[in-house]
């Protein structure tokens, strides 16, 4: 008899119970090696099919890995009194869907429950990873990416798409994770990793600058710019979920402090200097705030009165350069140091020359020409700028841009 060994080492996700929502896409059938997948590592595996996922796949298929019947209808006599849609959305530790077509990631914002994979979804307060997978054009759509961002910011956590090849002969993000990554997001997410790695920048320390500084004319006046922090935020929040240990110096921004971020509030550019130069040190810096270039050279203790005379005239001081400044420290330079270049004309060519003179390793350059709707916008088009390259990536969600920068900050510091 041949001795069995199993491919897995760890059972990283033992005693877990996985409630796994599979959408109506053709990556459905690798959500039938995702339940395999997820049984090796000591899961138990319940699945909820969408009409749609039943066209590629079938309930039976489902059960049979996953070893007990599978869900599909909200109004199923034998399964309301089997489980019900209720004890669903509550008998497990963590949700997963994929594929999350664009339909049920547009449900799932709009908290819709008109069939059961949607009404379970609305019901549970569990962890919810989700695998995005549809058409290129789907996924880049705005309103996709609005969706994105509102599932984001309800706590889902997201796992791929990947770039590739996909089923109706185009290329680019669609694909959905394969199912080994989406196991490593849900070890990451309620079990153990069976590595003791946490992600691809665990171990690594990560600061990150966001938002606009406030510089003050008087107590009640300020000088600012129109920077909301969205990139920078979403910057911290990807290297936080890559498993770095992330310091985010940001200047004021409604934006919730991203979950497990440690993050200082400042106003003013020097205190952000201030504030980052006590985060050292650390691997990597990412230098995403729009920090005002100048300050007025006095800041009156009082409010500024009209009295009837001249306008007070405004004299400006420059500002530190706070990227430059850490840039070209002799000592504690982070190995990799990330700077951003807004520009509203000869978007590369700037961004070379801020390269050289800032002294960074890398330039995310964008174009914030009114009318591109950047600054505070939801969406990013940017270009890498290194010395010797220019990488210029299509316009994506800022989260997605996050996202793809931490990816490439971890072969970076990998090289
Ligand atoms: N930056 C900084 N401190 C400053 C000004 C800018 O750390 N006082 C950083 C920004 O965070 C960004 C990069 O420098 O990463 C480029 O910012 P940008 O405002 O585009 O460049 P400036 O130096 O202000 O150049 P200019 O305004 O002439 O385009």
């Amino acid at each position: 008899m041949v001795a069995q060994r199993s491919s897995v080492d760890a059972v990283t996700l033992s005693q877990k119970r996985i409630l796994l929502v599979i959408g109506g896409g053709i990556a459905a059938y690798k959500s039938l090696d995702l339940i395999r997948r997820l049984r090796e590592r000591g899961a138990a595996v319940r699945c909820v099919l969408t009409a749609g996922a039943q066209q590629f796949i079938t309930p039976l298929a489902a059960a049979a890995l996953s070893g007990t019947r599978a869900h599909t209808d909200l109004f199923d006599r034998e399964d309301e009194a089997d489980i019900g849609h209720i004890r669903l959305a509550r008998d497990a530790d963590a949700v997963v869907v994929a594929p999350a077509t664009a339909n049920l990631m547009a449900k799932m914002a709009g908290g819709h429950a008109d069939d059961l994979a949607s009404t379970v979804l609305l019901a549970t307060t569990l962890p919810i990873l989700m695998a995005p997978a549809m058409n290129v054009r789907m996924w880049l759509h705005p309103a996709t990416q609005r969706n994105l961002s509102v599932l984001r910011a309800d706590g889902v956590t997201v796992v791929g798409p990947n770039e590739g090849a996909m089923a109706e002969a185009e290329f680019g993000p669609g694909r959905m994770a394969e199912p080994l990554e989406i196991v490593a997001a849900l070890e990451r997410l309620v079990g153990r990793s069976g590595t003791g790695a946490a992600g691809p920048l665990a171990g690594k320390r990560v600061l990150v600058t966001s938002g606009p500084t406030h510089e003050p004319i008087d107590p009640v006046r300020y000088i600012a710019n129109r920077s909301s922090g969205r990139q920078g935020h979403a910057i911290a929040a990807a290297a936080a979920a890559a498993g770095a240990e992330v310091t985010l110096v940001s200047g004021p921004v409604s934006l919730p402090d991203p979950p497990g971020v440690r993050t200082v509030h400042v106003e003013s550019a020097r205190d952000m200097l201030a504030a980052v130069e006590a985060a050292l040190p650390v691997d990597v810096g990412v230098f995403a705030a729009a920090v005002a270039d100048w300050r007025t050279a006095e800041n009156a203790a009082q409010k500024l009165k009209k009295d009837g005379k001249l306008p007070p005239p405004l004299k400006l001081v420059e500002n530190p350069d706070i990227l430059a400044t850490i840039a070209h420290r002799d000592t504690g330079r982070p190995r990799l140091v990330i700077g951003f270049a807004a520009e509203t004309e000869n978007v590369i060519e700037h961004a070379r020359r801020k390269l050289a003179r800032k002294g960074c390793d890398l330039i995310v350059a964008n174009d914030v020409a009114p009318g591109t709707g950047v600054m505070g916008g939801a969406h990013n088009t940017v270009h890498l700028v290194t010395r010797d390259t220019v990488e210029s990536w299509p316009t994506l969600g800022k989260d997605e841009v996050a996202r793809r920068l931490v990816e490439r900050i971890a072969t970076l510091l990998g090289s």
